[in-house]
Order: structure tokens, then sequence, then C-alpha cells
């Protein structure tokens, strides 16, 4: 139904007939001469219908509204003197139309298709209709590309690609799971995969070497910005292999995958320990576009004379004084603002937030009078203060304190504006804890497959249980987590360990996991990998801040499909079937 997409006409096809076919994209009267800008997948080509050269097409374009469809057949000419259109790739020509058939007509459009402000219910309901944008085409040439890429490059790295089950049983990720009801077995479920985690240790097992897959992933959890409850992994495992392997398979991989895409990128990642991380960025994801990082001044606090600071100082296992230097601060801010970002990180449990300001005649603020003429000096040199910076510190509870200081940075950045919007800044975050505790309870910071450090006689050893380190890394672009992944256990003995301190007992290990214990008991050799988000790169690279606006079909917020409606409820017969029975109703 066309000779030519719109994109590929330009001043080579001056004088032939062509025909191309879209939608149309506007449409304005010009005193008797009509101009349609008709939009394929691409790009938009105008149209100009007058009736000195066409009386039939004239009337026709008379009829013609926003988004019919057309199929138009006409000449290539040059645009006049000073109406040429540089934003397009087709400015320099139009089409003057001799034969146009009205294919599909269309109601009024319910919003207006190019304006981002537009409600998001709206634009959710009519989703297919904002795909008709050239911004959502780019994100979804994107995406495709990066699939691509990644297929391309983990192919000539040696990887296979390979399918796991949508129906299984629960990978313990920390979500909860979405669950489907059998018919066949009455009462029991299956459940949809937080991550292909345990069957690509299976893989391994059954000796593949190197998988990947472009996996779905469900997790019921609380929706963010950047989180669906049904998304995609970039998805890879490999045996007989150090950290240091996986991790120069990921940077090839990214690599390939950013500059595929046309974006210039390090093929060498900056490294970082997740202690550092968090004590000197507040943040197991350091944002590394900036620095403003933590300066520790506890010892220079324990010596000082006001009771409450010298006394959080004196724990300095369990507490942090943390200070943060804004340069220029003192300039920049004012008093009000100085006071907003006290309620700013008292939101977040801070008690309070002390500061310092650097002037001429030295440093100045509420607190400098507890400090000797010595301290003073040693504050100024830790933290390199110059006249005209400010310094803001935080005192309390170590997680409380890194918590709230690490998210004041962030908040610091933005109102400073000091982020650079074209630029990508991956690290990887190194040797997490294997273990947080959490209201008592002992949980898995990664996941409990994952290969603690051992002694050099092979055993976990540790006075307190935080301690123990993992073999686990993540993959963090532009303080987004942009994917994780570790060194696995693969030793039965280990692994029955691990579930032990996690507080699973032998009988709920074997019922959850027996299948994987059973595997380890086969040789199964040593073996690591890594998932990176999918959605979540395709967002950084197109600068979009919500993930929704690179899912074709996403979910709200509160996990509803507004095009399909979904979840929705289902009749009786159905659940019968499915030996269930609902004991709410379900709110509409
Ligand atoms: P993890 O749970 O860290 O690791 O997930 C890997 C990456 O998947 C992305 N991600 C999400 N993206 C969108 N919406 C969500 N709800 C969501 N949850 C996670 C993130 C994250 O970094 N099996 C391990 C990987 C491994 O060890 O190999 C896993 O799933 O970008």
């Amino acid at each position: 139904m066309r000779t030519h997409y719109c994109a590929k006409v330009n001043e080579e096809h001056i004088g032939q007939e062509i025909t191309i076919s879209g939608w149309v994209a506007s449409r304005r009267d010009h005193g008797g001469v009509i101009f349609i800008d008709l939009r394929d997948k691409d790009e938009v080509l105008q149209l100009v219908c007058d009736p000195a050269d066409n009386v039939e097409a004239h009337k026709m374009a008379e009829d013609v509204r926003d988004q019919f469809v057309l199929i138009v057949t006409g000449k290539v000419r040059a645009r006049g003197e000073g109406l040429e259109n540089p934003n397009l790739k087709t400015g320099k020509v139009e089409i003057v139309v001799d034969k146009m058939v009205i294919e599909n007509r269309s109601l009024p459009m319910p919003f207006e298709l190019n304006d981002d402000k537009v409600n998001e219910e709206i634009r959710l309901k009519y989703r297919y209709l904002e795909m008709r944008t050239q911004k959502s085409y780019n994100i979804f040439k994107l995406r495709s590309d990066v699939t691509i890429a990644t297929r391309n490059s983990l192919d000539e790295m040696g990887f296979l690609e390979i399918e796991t089950p949508i129906m299984t049983k629960s990978t313990p990720e920390g979500a909860r799971d979405y669950l489907v009801p059998s018919r066949v077995h009455g009462g029991e479920f299956y459940a949809l995969p937080q991550s292909p985690q345990l069957f690509k240790q299976l893989l391994m097992v059954g000796g593949f070497d190197r998988y990947f897959q472009i996996a779905k992933c469900f997790r019921d959890e609380d929706l963010r910005a950047d989180r669906q409850p049904e998304f995609t992994q970039i998805d890879v495992e490999m045996s007989f292999c150090d950290q240091e392997d996986v991790i120069t398979v990921a940077e090839k991989l990214i690599y390939d995958i950013f500059s595929k895409s046309g974006f210039n990128i390090p093929s060498k990642f900056n490294k970082m320990t997740y202690n550092d991380a968090m004590e000197f960025y507040g943040s197991d994801k350091p944002d590394m576009r900036y620095n403003l990082a933590m300066v520790d001044v506890i010892d220079i606090f324990a010596r000082c004379d006001n009771e409450i600071f010298s006394n959080i100082a004196s724990d300095s296992k369990n507490n942090r004084i943390k200070a943060l230097k804004v340069p220029s601060g003192d300039k920049i801010f004012s008093k009000r603002q100085m006071k907003g970002f006290e309620e700013y990180v008292r939101k977040f449990g801070a008690s309070g937030l002390g500061y310092f300001q650097m002037k001429e005649d030295g440093l100045k603020g509420p607190l400098t009078k507890f400090f000797t003429p010595e301290d003073i000096a040693l504050i100024i040199e830790r933290c390199d203060l110059e006249i005209g910076d400010a310094v803001f510190f935080g005192a309390g509870d170590k997680k409380l304190v890194l918590d709230y200081m690490g998210r004041f940075r962030i908040y610091l950045a933005e109102i400073m504006d000091i982020i650079p919007k074209d630029s990508f800044e991956f690290l990887w975050v190194m040797d997490f804890p294997m273990f947080e505790v959490d209201e008592g309870k002992v949980k898995a910071l990664h996941h409990p497959f994952t290969m603690p450090k051992l002694s050099e006689d092979g055993k976990i050893e540790y006075d307190d249980i935080e301690d123990i380190s993992s073999i686990a890394y993540d993959i963090v672009l532009n303080g987004t987590e942009l994917g994780g992944g570790s060194i696995r256990i693969h030793k039965e003995a280990i692994q029955a360990e691990i579930f032990k301190l996690l507080g699973i007992d032998e009988e709920e290990a074997n019922d959850k996991f027996g299948f994987l214990l059973d595997a380890l008991k086969f040789g199964a050799p040593p073996h690591g990998g890594f998932a990176m988000g999918l959605d979540r790169m395709i967002m950084l690279m197109a600068g979009t801040d919500s993930i929704r606006d690179v899912i074709a079909f996403p979910k709200t917020q509160k996990a509803q499909c507004l095009l399909t409606k979904a979840p929705s409820p289902v009749d009786n017969e159905q659940l019968k079937d499915l030996s269930l029975r609902v004991r709410q109703t379900p709110s509409v």
C-alpha cells in the first residue's frame, strides 16, 4: 500500500509519482489550499491538496480529520522558498496529491497526542494513540535495538538463549509472588517467577556453561517510578567463572549495547565496596555524576563539650557523625533554605541538622563554641573548607544517619542543579553483606543462593552475622540500580548452612528448594551471573523518568492495566473450576 516510507522521501524524488500511507497528524486549510501532515511509523510528509491541481483530491481533503488513515498517491515537488522545515527529514519536499483514499476514519482524539502534561490515566487508556507520537516510536525503536544488540553480543560471547518456565514454583527475590491457581490440582498454585534465578542455576548444573534470556519477571511489590509488577531482565549465568569473569562479560555486554545504540561509554567501570558506598554516599547505589561525598567527623565530635554529640560519638560502631560539604553553600543558600534542609531530613528520622559556615574570619555556626581551636582547624582541614562553603552534619544511629544524609546529598544536588544531563556514570558496588537483620529477622541482602566469603578452610565464620560478606555485586548507573549478580553457592553443605542461618529449617528448605539442593549433589559446577533491568536501562538511555514510558502496555502505580481493565473479576463458573471462592468483593 506504499511505494515509500515517508522518511525515505527527499529531493532525489522530485518529479516522481509515489504512494505513501499513514495517519493525519494535522490538517490546515489555507484559504482553499489544504495542507495535511501525513505521518507513518516515524516521519511526517506534507501533502498539498490544491483545487487548481486536482478538484477530486481537494474535495476529499475537506472531509479529512486528524488521525484518519490515508493512502495517497501524488508527485513529489520542492517546497517553495522559505517554506522548508529543517526539523523534518522530508522538510524540503511535499506531495501534490493526485489520488487519496480514506482507508479509515477516526473519532476526535481524546487528548492532545504530543502534550506530555496530559493526565496519564487517559494516555494509558488509549495507549495505542500515544504510540503514534515520535517520542514513543523512538523509545520502542531504541528498546528493539537494545534487545538485538544484547542477543548479538551474548551470542558472540558463546551464550545460549534458553527459555525458562513462567508457571513455576516460588523463587525468593524478596517480593510477594503472583500466583496462578491450578485447575487440575485444586487448591494448588503455580507462582510466576520473580526471576529465572533457580532455573538458570539448574542450567549450569545441566552443563550448558553459558546461558542468557530476555526474561519476563513478576513481582508483587510496592510500585515506584522505576518499578513495574511485570518487567524484563537481561538474565545471564555462566560456569567455571569467578567474579572478575562475570564482570568482564557484563562490561562487554553493556559496552556493546550502549555503543550499538549510539551512546559513548567507557569499556570498564569503577568499583567501590558496599561499605564505602554507604559511608561516603549513604546509599548502595550512589550517583557518581557529582561528588558531594560525606566525611567522617565522629572522632572530632567525641572531644567536643556538647554532651549530646559526645555521647553519640562514644559508640562509633553503632553511631555515625557525618559531614557534607557544600562548596559555596554559605553564599548560595538563604537562612530560610537552611531551615528547609532541616525539615527535609526530619522527614527521614533525623532529630536535626547541624551546620557550619566558612566565613572570612573562620568557621562560624551555633556549635563552634563546643570545639577547641585545634578541633575547629581539624574540621576545616578534614572537610577541605574554603571561604563561602557550608558544611552540614548529621549525628545519630548509623543506619538512620547514612540514610538521611544520603538522601540529603541527592536533594542538594537536585536543587543546586549540578547533575549533568547527558552523562552515564557506571559503578560496580562490590562485597555486599550476605545478611541484614531487620526487626530481629535475618534476611539475605541479595538472595540466599549467593556465595558468602569463606574462611581459608572453606567455612562460614563470624562474630556478628551482619559482618559476613558475600561475593555479590551491583551495577549502578546514575544512581539507579541497573542490575545485580553474584557467584552462587555450588556446594550443598554451604547452601544448607545458609538456609539454617536464615532460619529456614530442613523441612522448609526441602519443601521449597529441595530440587536445587538435590541438583547441588550431582556435580554442580562453580557458577555465577547477573541480571539487568531492561526497562530501567531503556529509561536511562531515553532520559525519561517513568518506567511506564518504556513498556508498551504498562500497569499503573496500582498495578492495573487501564487499557484492558486488568485485573478484573471472573465468573463463578471459572472460580469453581479452579476450586476457589472469593471472600471479598473486588473493589472496582
Ligand atoms: P535483582 O532482584 O537485583 O536480581 O533484579 C535485577 C534487576 O532487575 C530490575 N528490577 C526491576 N525492574 C523493574 N521493576 C521491578 N519491579 C524490578 N525489580 C528488579 C533491576 C534490578 O537491578 N536473580 C537476580 C539476579 C542475579 O543474581 O543474577 C535478580 O533478580 O534493574
